[in-house]
């Protein structure tokens, strides 16, 4: 048995719910087919967003939504996608499998599927083949309330009133798709960028620098020293977050695996690599802190999750690839990583919402799948927006020998004899309500563990569970729906003023503590 610790006296940061935030690109079925299918199409829906998707995404209170991309943002020209649909631009969507972007989904449409989210819009800006007048103008037209060209331009096309749009990313992964930019030409770029970036309402927007490439060191160290002198510290606010990219890929970049069929090596893997963002956060936190310490600056984690080969039969550019409690453990463990570096993580944004690598999401046609790991955002969503409490974890390591590993692509650059990971992984938080949220993943696929919850100064009056869990390989599709789901958790029992939990291997268990 392992013992939790929870300190309720020492809320730590507050984590914020961006933290469960969503990216939606124009690649493969996200945007078309996933989200929008027009107004048209017999699949229900409303000025052309899915009903089924939009409930079901709402039912996990996505906070915000990152968009039009990825490598597809820095080759986005917004003009394409407004006014009459039969006028707009066609053309190749060159990056993601060279199929026609008709642009039927642009600006108004994505701040309606916003809008019937309920949640925040971040807008992905267009550095690398774009201008500072065209970024300049997207802003205007989003935001600006009065008398301007592109107010009026709006209006033209149907939409009096501004929006309301908090995040704005200026330039993705300039350092290679958006424009292969070294740091510091690309963070004086932003510096000039950013300031015809303009705030036309008093909530000022969130401006995000393009960071690094998971372990590129250097980009960050290049990027905060030229942006070091603008930091919100001398009383601008021309920047607020950095980004930073990271994908699991068992095999490596060059040597993706399967989805469905992986060897107990390659789960080892998995999860071995997915612990490896919190050394990143970490690594790349210690550089910002240099030119940062008072935090002012959030760190966007604006694109994580699995990265394997595509399915078969399916486009290589779609990156379609299915989902099982691999993906759980991953996502789980991804999550608790970002709870527990609160102070420093700002936003977080799973590699992508529908259809493509780390899906919550799948459709076909007018069927639509959950995905597993859409039921560990479901279990997770009482953290949002509360306060991470400090806790103590006993845990202990699983290990596998590793074979044949290039150390290219290994995690840190040098092969490793064994694939290593902690057992269980964890965070907690405080509601405003007062109650506690304890989220355990057992990432172990041999044996179960019983944990005992011991909150020091808090009084249990109840307690109620919530699980994920099934075989590694386990997985929902458009015959069997339903096979990964949450359930009702029940194998624990309070003793005093502790809760003991018997977790089954490969679990993700939330604990909901009163
Ligand atoms: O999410 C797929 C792609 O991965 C994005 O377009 C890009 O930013 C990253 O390399």
């Amino acid at each position: 048995m392992k013992r939790l610790v929870i300190n309720t006296l020492n809320k730590k940061a507050k984590i914020h719910k961006e933290i469960y935030g969503h990216f939606s690109e124009h690649l493969g079925r996200c945007i078309y087919e996933g989200l929008y299918v027009g107004e048209k199409s017999d699949i229900p829906n409303t000025n052309g967003m899915r009903n089924d998707v939009v409930k079901a995404l709402k039912d996990i209170n996505i906070p915000v939504l990152r968009w039009p991309g990825g490598c597809f943002a820095d080759e986005y020209h917004w003009k394409d996608g407004i006014g009459p649909k039969e006028n707009r631009k066609k053309m190749i969507n060159t990056h993601w499998g060279g199929v026609t972007e008709d642009n039927s989904f642009g600006t108004h449409e994505f701040m309606e599927l916003v809008d019937q989210l309920g949640c925040e819009a971040y807008i992905n800006m267009n550095v690398g083949s774009g201008s500072v007048q065209e970024m300049s103008e997207w802003v205007e037209y989003l935001t600006f309330n009065g008398l301007s060209p592109m107010a009026a331009l709006r209006e033209k096309n149907g939409r009096k009133d501004p929006w309301n749009v908090k995040f704005i990313g200026v330039g993705n992964e300039n350092w290679g798709c958006g424009g292969m930019m070294n740091p510091e030409h690309y963070a004086n770029e932003y510096r000039r960028y950013a300031t015809f970036c303009r705030n036309y309402t008093d909530k000022k927007l969130f401006k995000i620098l393009c960071g690094p490439n998971v372990d590129d060191y250097n980009w960050t160290e290049g990027i905060m020293k030229t942006i070091a002198p603008i930091l919100p510290v001398s009383g601008t606010d021309l920047v607020a977050g950095v980004s930073l990219h990271y994908y699991t890929h068992p095999g490596g970049w060059d040597n993706k695996g399967k989805a469905l069929t992986f060897t107990k090596e390659e789960y080892y893997e998995t999860i071995s690599r997915t612990y490896y963002m919190e050394e990143l956060i970490r690594r790349h936190s210690d550089i910002i802190n240099r030119y940062d310490p008072d935090h002012t600056l959030g760190l966007i984690v604006d694109e994580w999750g699995t990265w394997y080969q595509v399915e078969e039969g399916t486009n290589p550019g779609f990156l379609y690839q299915q989902n099982t409690i691999r993906d759980a453990m991953v996502a789980g463990i991804n999550l608790d990583i970002f709870n527990r570096h609160a102070d420093r993580v700002r936003m977080a944004n799973i590699a992508q919402m529908i259809n493509v690598l780390q899906a919550v999401i799948l459709t076909d046609g007018e069927k639509m799948i959950k995905t597993p790991t859409y039921h560990v955002f479901d279990l997770y969503k009482d953290h949002m927006d509360a306060d991470l409490l400090e806790s103590y974890l006993e845990n202990e390591e699983l290990t596998i020998e590793a074979h044949n590993v290039n150390p290219k692509t290994a995690p840190g650059g040098v092969s490793p004899e064994a694939w290593k990971f902690p057992k269980l992984s964890h965070s907690v938080s405080m509601s405003s309500d007062g109650s506690i949220t304890v989220t355990i993943v057992n990432a172990s696929d041999e044996d179960a563990e019983s944990v005992k919850i011991i909150p020091v100064e808090y009084e249990i009056k109840d307690v109620a569970g919530r699980i994920v869990t099934g075989e590694v390989d386990a997985h929902n599709d458009f015959d069997d729906p339903d096979k990964v789901a949450v359930k009702e958790f029940t194998a624990f029992k309070t003793e005093g003023n502790t809760v003991i939990a018997d977790l089954p291997k490969l679990s993700v268990v939330c604990l909901k503590i009163r």
